[in-house]
């Protein structure tokens, strides 16, 4: 066992001895006193090296140290309620372990500096409070469909085909051919569901988007779920369900770094304690009419600004269903009797964060799915290992994407989407 404790234990303990490592975080000098504050992965605290307890070496090392240097710090806790954490190391020994070049992050930097700096970045109390919150809701996903009695199952990255339009294809030179990266793994979790049933995933999902917006990366974390024998309504059951466990999650364990973002967790409360309203495109379209005196046609999807509206007047994520079949996929299920209308649905989070859950019940009848491929301008021979799971005792069957960061955005109340994960990929940005 090591002899070091984190800093949040040593915060916790307030007394005793304590052996501590970490980084400079801040540092600042008297010619009696330097005070250090020391960040490590859990938090940070005030320690303060007198000249009169340490040896000459000490302090000479002491006095050296600059920000994002290395150290081993020995000592004892005191409560104070001057430190920034309400404690304070008071040290006997120190040890550097590695200096540090004058670090180039500093104060009021532009975003695209910390961008271009995204490796350093990362060691932001601002980085690490949502790469904490963002670990949270990943383990919290995979829990609640664990004990939901689903398998992770994974799909090819590499994939034959398109799934959600082909305007936002990567192509990939493969070798003498081309390839194409993953939107979704759902074409190649439905072949699956025929032998697992219940199936999750949380992967890398690649979309060729042009446009730059505060919602769009190029390469995001896609988690995703597909059940044989789900109704439509299973579908929005799920997504509701897993919502609320991973804001569960975050307020339980993460309120320190809600904290550190400054974002209210009474915001997110709500969602864990209110069903989410449910409406159909008609009855959102009525309503954007009603509240806004927005007019939109029946066939025209709800745009950002439209989605933002209609977020404004919830304060839990909304479930719009039954989108125009011109505007979704050609996987979704026509309603029945109305064929003008698909089982498809968009989560709409609150605060316009947008669409975090995009699902739907999917098409049975092979026949319909050969069409609608063939209206998108699709070859159906291409996509024969898919029509096989219609061949071979089809059942009714769907499931949803979650956009990962998307959610982690609206939990952690950030301004744009790029800070939901550690190295952002965007049309202008795939370095470093
Ligand atoms: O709505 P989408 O395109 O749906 C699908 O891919 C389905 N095949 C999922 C399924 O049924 N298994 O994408 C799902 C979610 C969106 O709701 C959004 O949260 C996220 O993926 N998303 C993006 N997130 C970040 N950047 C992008 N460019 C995104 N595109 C979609
Ligand atoms: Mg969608």
């Amino acid at each position: 066992m090591s002899e070091f404790i984190t800093i949040q234990q040593a915060i916790e303990q307030g007394e005793g001895d304590a052996a501590l490592r970490g980084w400079v975080y801040r540092e600042r000098e008297s010619n009696k006193f330097k005070f250090i504050v020391l960040r490590d992965g859990t938090n940070i605290i005030q320690t303060i090296i007198k000249k009169e307890s340490v040896d000459e070496k000490t302090w000479a090392d002491a006095v050296k140290l600059q920000v994002e240097a290395s150290i081993i710090v020995k000592g004892t806790l005191k409560t104070d309620e001057r430190a920034p954490t309400g404690v304070e190391l008071s040290v006997k020994e120190l040890e550097v372990v590695g200096l540090s070049d004058q670090f180039p992050i500093t104060k009021d930097q532009s975003q695209e500096f910390l961008l271009d700096n995204r490796h350093l970045w990362l060691r932001s109390r601002f980085m690490n409070a949502i790469i904490r919150i963002r670990a949270t809701m990943f383990r919290a996903f995979r829990e609640y469909f664990d004990s939901e009695g689903f398998l992770e199952y994974h799909s090819p990255i590499f994939q034959a085909t398109q799934a959600e339009g082909g305007s936002s294809l990567f192509e990939v030179k493969y070798f003498e051919s081309k390839t194409y990266l993953a939107q979704t793994w759902q074409l190649y979790a439905e072949p699956a569901i025929f032998s697992y049933e219940k199936l999750y995933t949380i992967a890398p999902s690649f979309r060729a988007e042009k446009s730059q917006t505060s919602r769009h990366l190029t390469e995001y974390w896609h988690a995703e779920m597909e059940a044989a024998w789900a109704e439509f309504t299973d579908i929005q059951d799920w997504g509701e369900g897993v919502i609320k466990h991973m804001v569960k999650r975050v307020l339980e364990r993460n309120l320190q770094d809600l904290q550190t973002l400054g974002r209210d967790p009474e915001k997110l409360r709500p969602t864990i304690e209110k069903d989410f309203p449910r409406m159909t495109y008609k009855e959102a379209i009525a309503l954007l009419k009603e509240k806004f005196g927005i007019d939109i046609p029946f066939g025209k999807d709800l745009r950002t600004i439209e989605e933002d509206k209609l977020s404004s007047l919830y304060d839990t994520p909304v479930i719009v269903s039954e989108y125009p079949t011109v505007v979704k996929a050609f996987y979704m299920r026509e309603v029945p009797g109305h064929p003008e209308v698909v089982q498809g649905c968009d989560f709409i989070a609150p605060e316009g964060y947008g669409e975090i859950i995009g699902g739907s019940a999917r098409e049975t009848d092979i026949e319909v799915l050969k069409r609608k491929l063939t209206d998108q301008g699709e070859n159906p021979d291409d996509y024969s290992y898919y029509l096989d799971t219609r061949r071979y005792g089809s059942v009714p069957h769907g499931g949803f994407g979650l956009g990962m960061e998307r959610v982690v955005s609206w939990v952690c109340g950030l301004e744009n989407i790029k800070d939901a994960i550690p190295f952002p990929r965007t049309p202008a940005r795939s370095t470093p």
